[in-house]
């Protein structure tokens, strides 16, 4: 029985405390908000699986593979497209009601999917059903535990990450800071991160702002590999509103189609598959045509799909378009990109296994390889469920280092002599400046000397320092690390590829076509015992 330290309790944390505990671990769940928060709460379109007679793994595998435009790692896909199915079916055990009709389960297409593969619940509220059901799943178990006096299962709420601890190499526990204001130790035999992506590191996202890449920046700073994390994949459609809520590519697969702000069908024009094409070249063509149009939104037209499907199937977008005061069964909605998905973050192998012993990664926190350069629609959730599930199963053989973390693969050019991440300059970070700097430099479109200037920028800044910071500026600092990280590897990539692009090489480089490994200096981290954890209680896991 291992003593296992969850956080982050979307579907990568959930799915992992519960299988978890099931295998015997005594497990201690944390997560920064409430139990519910989190981004898997609001993803629409659904979870991609190959489970329909018309489907099969390899047509999944191939769909996954191109839209990673050359940068995945096949086993990784083989792995996602394979298992996706058992970890569907263990979701439905779970109690999540996947949408159906008189002939089963109900699918819908997404773009870059050669099969309509994709599984949907209340319509495109498939998030918030897949949440709702694993919360009450953790929550019983937790209850259960309780009501016969054990701790198989504890959770923490409103309690955020501050680092973590290693002790020479390993990772053995955590800093924490809880509801009440004070700092906690946490020794676990093994962490696993399911903290989510960092879409708050850019002005317009359709994530929640708790979305502050806290797993990426505390596994950093500690000293573990990351990989990729140049690629952050923008949707290309969310409301054009305050708040920028996601309008699911789930629209454009019922027949939406997007219009110039003069009424015009653009993206036939652009690719053969239009308004279905991959994600960064619908979101770039969008990017594009706004800036033809003096900056305004483009329009997508949902017109003809008629009110009643558009209620019935898309009940979440008809409330937010009647909240900003649209109703988009009769007239076109106004939309833009905005920053949507990690592809980068703490390197795995196939178990969930980062390059430090004792700390796992699952969900967006992770790059495992099964997105390369761009994420195929509807993926992530899977990758979750399929990631959180190998690395419980990995957790008895844990100490093991995966070959892919060997110092010839560790590439040191991108930030590796810890320099940006690592620089303190003389103002404090304010965190909407850093998030406007970041979506000019390191957005949609890039170039070096943007991406040059912004690298200077963020070398004047310096964060709150962390042994007494809040949570507000505890957050902050992660995404003033991340976004040095992110520009530094946007800088050293010197092509364009899946959602990095760079107008002063457009084009992709077959010589550039593998991941770029990052950390830092081993002597900035190999016994890393947080200055704050002296002076902290420790709690029991
Ligand atoms: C969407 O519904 O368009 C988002 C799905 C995804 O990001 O995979």
């Amino acid at each position: 029985m291992a003593r296992v330290l969850v956080v982050g309790s979307g579907l990568g944390g959930l799915i992992a405390a519960v299988r978890a505990t099931d295998a015997g671990h005594r497990v201690t769940l944390v997560t920064k908000a409430a139990l519910s928060d989190s981004n898997t709460r609001y993803a629409q379109g659904g979870i991609a699986a190959a489970l329909f007679p018309d489907d099969s793994t390899d047509a999944h595998i191939l769909d996954t593979l191109r839209a990673g435009a050359g940068l995945c790692d096949p086993a990784a896909v083989t792995v996602l497209c394979e298992e996706g199915p058992a970890r569907v079916r263990d979701l439905i055990r779970f109690g999540v009601d996947f949408d159906r009709d008189e002939s089963g389960i109900t699918r819908g297409l997404e773009a870059a999917h050669s099969r309509s593969r994709v599984l949907h619940a209340g319509g495109d509220a498939t998030g918030f059903a897949i949440e709702t059901a694993l919360v009450a799943t953790v929550q019983e178990r937790a209850d259960r535990a309780h009501a016969h006096g054990g701790d198989q299962i504890t959770i923490h709420d409103h309690t955020m990450l501050v680092d973590l601890v290693v002790d020479d190499g390993r990772v053995t526990g955590a800093t924490l800071l809880g509801p009440d204001g004070a700092r906690h130790t946490v020794a676990a035999d093994a962490v696993i991160l399911a903290t989510g992506g960092a879409g708050a590191l850019y002005k317009h996202t359709t994530n929640p702002a708790i979305a502050t890449g806290d797993g990426v920046a505390a596994a950093w700073r500690a000293g573990a590999t990351i990989a990729d994390v140049e690629f952050y994949q923008f949707h290309p459609t969310a409301l054009a509103v305050p708040g920028t809520p996601l309008v699911s590519e789930a629209v454009r697969g019922e027949g939406a189609v997007l219009l110039s702000s003069t009424g015009e069908r653009f993206m036939p024009a652009i690719h053969p598959d239009a308004e279905l094409a991959p994600r960064d070249i619908v979101a770039r063509s969008i990017a594009a045509q706004m800036k033809a149009q003096g900056g305004a939104p483009v329009l997508l037209d949902a017109t003809g799909l008629g009110r009643e499907l558009l209620e019935s199937r898309f009940p979440t977008i008809t409330a937010a378009c009647r909240a900003a005061g649209l109703d988009w069964a009769i007239e076109p909605i106004p939309v833009a990109p905005a920053a949507h998905y990690w592809m980068g973050g703490v390197a795995t192998d196939g178990w969930g296994r980062t390059s430090l012993p004792g700390l796992f990664a699952v969900g967006e926190v992770a790059r495992t390889g099964a997105h390369g350069a761009n994420r195929l629609a509807s993926n992530s959730l899977l990758e979750a469920a399929v990631f959180a599930d190998r690395a419980v199963r990995a957790l008895d053989h844990s100490t093991g280092r995966h070959p892919l973390f060997n110092a010839d693969t560790t590439d040191s050019t991108v930030a590796g002599d810890g320099t940006h991440s690592d620089a303190a300059g003389d103002s404090l970070v304010d965190r909407a400046t850093l998030q406007n700097l970041l979506w000019e430099a390191a957005g949609v479109h890039r170039s070096g000397t943007g991406l040059t200037a912004a690298a200077a920028t963020l070398a004047d800044w310096q964060a709150a320092d962390r042994a007494n910071a809040t949570v507000n500026e505890l957050e902050t600092g992660n995404l003033l690390d991340l976004g040095r990280l992110i520009v530094a590897a946007a800088l050293a990539r010197e092509e364009s590829r899946g959602a990095h692009h760079r107008a002063d090489f457009p084009g992709s480089r077959p010589e550039l076509a593998r991941p770029r490994f990052s950390r830092r200096p081993e002597s900035l981290w190999r016994t890393l015992v947080p200055a704050s954890s002296s002076a902290s209680e420790a709690i029991a896991c």
